[in-house]
């Protein structure tokens, strides 16, 4: 697969596709050791870009483990609210920024912001199934049945059968930690509405068999290394 050369650099720095334009024509792009003068030119993946004399790795996706706090909202752009993107240090910002999967606004833990488009996909597609972990805290504590009615799929106020869900109880009957392997809209929320609960509290422990990291702070992310973002991917239900 091949990209142009000023779109490959966006992808891969913080510089905007206009800046990498400008960069390009003023001769501090080498590609295979010659200067790069088109920013339209071709890069293929065994081609060897440097800017300014550095190397810029070919497949340099970036993962970041986010604990998201409260009050903060899962999209890359929203011009009167505090984003998780807005959370990222600028040592760590790049073009493409996003976060795979939301979290609702007063929902806490694990937000995985990435560039890597393809790696979102297959977490969030539902065939795939990675599995996402939640402690909920409940208004009313947990019932007999409910373990059941989560096994055999719940069906949501608008009618909507979800998929078969683990509910595990902890030593609280307010707290109780809810695998599911799909993700709509509100989903946990909807789930106890459907059974007359109400959720007081939603924190995402973990996203496939990743568990957020409790050195973590809220509000707090750090990047996340080759063998943490299989793990990802290692937990299908
Ligand atoms: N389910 C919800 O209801 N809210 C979230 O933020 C995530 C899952």
């Amino acid at each position: 697969m091949t990209d142009r050369l000023d779109k490959w650099l966006c992808d891969r720095t913080t510089f905007s596709r206009k800046d990498v334009k400008a960069i390009i024509r003023s001769g501090r792009v080498k590609v295979n050791g010659e200067t790069a003068s088109r920013p339209d030119a071709h890069i293929g993946e065994a081609d060897a870009v440097m800017l300014d004399g550095k190397l810029i790795a070919a497949n340099q996706h970036i993962y970041i483990m986010l604990n998201k706090p409260k009050g903060v909202v899962s999209v890359s752009n929203a011009p009167d609210d505090r984003t998780v993107i807005d959370l990222i240090p600028d040592e760590l910002r790049r073009n493409g920024l996003f976060p795979a999967g939301r979290l609702d606004r007063d929902t806490t833990g694990f937000v995985l912001i990435t560039d890597d488009g393809e790696f979102a996909h297959r977490i969030l597609s539902p065939r795939r199934h990675v599995v996402k972990t939640y402690t909920a805290t409940l208004r009313d504590a947990i019932q007999n049945g409910y373990e059941h009615a989560f096994r055999e799929g719940i069906v949501l106020g608008d009618g909507t059968k979800c998929m078969s869900a683990d509910l595990v109880r902890t030593d609280d009957p307010r707290r109780v930690i809810v695998r599911l392997r799909e993700g709509r809209y509100h989903q946990v929320k909807r789930m106890f509405a459907s059974l007359g609960n109400h959720v007081t509290h939603l924190h995402r422990d973990a996203i496939g068999g990743l568990a957020l990291d409790p050195l973590l702070r809220e509000g707090e992310c750090r990047v996340l290394i080759p063998e943490e973002v299989s793990k990802i991917t290692e937990e299908e239900m």
